[in-house]
C-alpha cells in the first residue's frame, strides 16, 4: 500500500507522482466540502469505496459477480455515473475521482438509490490503472469532460496523454471501447492525434473524425457549463485491438 501523501513531489510548481513519475492532471484543492458530503464520505466509504493499493484487485470479487466492467474516469459530483448505473443494472461501474467532495456526493447518491453496481476509487487514475486494475479486465472506459487545462503552459497536465493510453492498453480487454467528450476544440484535436499515434487503438468514426453524440450519454454539469459559454461538444470513440 502506498499512502497518498507520500506519492507526490513538487517540482517547478507541478505536482509529480513519485510512484509513476508523471505530472498530475489535477491540483489537490479540496474546495467546498459540505457537511452532507463529508458525512456521506465518512459513513459510506467503507461500504462502496476501494482503497488504493499496489496489489491487483480482482474485479469480479469486488462486485461479487461476473458482469461487464466500466470505468468512469473523473466522475466529478457523480451525477452521470449514477444515471448510467441506474439505467444499466447489468453493468458494473468503477468510478474514479480524486476530489473528495465529489466522492462524498457520489457515495450519498449510491446509498440513497441503493445501487449495488458502483465501486468508488478516490485516487489518481494513472496509479490505479498501473497498479490496481488487472490486465485485460475493463470492457469500457468513459472520460467525460476531462479538465481542459486551456493555457499552453498547462497542457502537460492534461489527463489524456501517452501515459494514460499505455495504461489503458494494458487494462482494456480486446475490442473494449473508450468514449470521450470534451468542449475544448484544441483538446479534442490533441486527443485525435495522440490516439492516432498509438497502434492498437482504432477511431471508430474513421481517421481524424469525431463521433456523433451517444444518445445514452447523460448531460453533465460540466457539459452544461460549456454550453452556457456557447462551447460545442466533441465526442470521440475508440476501440482497442489486441
Ligand atoms: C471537469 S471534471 C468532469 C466531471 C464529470 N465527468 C462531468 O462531466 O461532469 C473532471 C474531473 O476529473 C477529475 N480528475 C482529474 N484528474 C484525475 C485523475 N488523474 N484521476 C482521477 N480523477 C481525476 C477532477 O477532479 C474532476 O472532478
Amino acid at each position: 500500500m502506498v499512502p497518498f501523501s507520500n506519492t507526490d513531489a513538487s517540482f517547478s510548481g507541478l505536482i509529480i507522482s513519485v510512484v509513476t513519475n508523471t505530472i498530475r492532471s489535477y491540483v489537490r484543492r479540496e474546495g467546498r466540502f459540505t457537511r452532507a458530503q463529508r458525512n456521506a464520505f465518512d459513513k459510506y466509504w467503507d461500504k462502496y469505496g476501494v482503497e488504493f493499493n499496489c496489489a491487483k484487485t480482482d474485479l469480479d470479487t469486488l462486485f461479487n459477480r461476473h458482469a461487464p466492467k466500466i470505468m468512469d474516469i473523473g466522475t466529478g459530483m457523480g451525477d452521470a455515473t449514477i444515471e448510467m448505473a441506474t439505467a444499466h443494472p447489468e453493468n458494473d461501474y468503477l468510478a474514479v475521482e480524486v476530489h473528495r467532495p465529489g466522492v462524498g456526493s457520489l457515495l450519498k447518491q449510491i446509498e440513497t438509490r441503493q445501487l449495488n453496481n458502483i465501486r468508488v476509487f478516490n485516487h489518481d487514475v494513472i496509479e490505479i490503472l498501473t497498479y490496481q486494475i488487472p490486465d485485460n479486465s475493463l470492457d469500457i472506459v468513459y472520460i467525460f469532460f476531462p479538465d481542459p487545462w486551456p493555457k499552453k503552459r498547462h497542457h502537460k497536465r492534461r489527463l489524456i496523454n501517452h501515459k494514460l493510453l499505455d495504461c489503458l492498453m494494458n487494462c482494456l480487454k480486446a475490442n473494449a471501447r473508450i468514449f470521450i467528450a470534451t468542449d475544448w476544440e484544441d483538446y479534442a484535436r490533441h486527443i485525435l492525434e495522440i490516439f492516432e499515434t498509438k497502434s492498437g487503438f482504432i477511431n471508430l468514426s474513421g481517421a481524424g473524425r469525431y463521433a456523433p453524440r451517444p444518445r445514452w450519454r447523460p448531460n453533465t454539469k460540466f457539459e452544461q457549463k460549456g454550453k452556457n459559454l456557447n462551447h460545442c461538444v466533441w465526442d470521440l470513440v475508440f476501440a482497442c485491438r489486441k
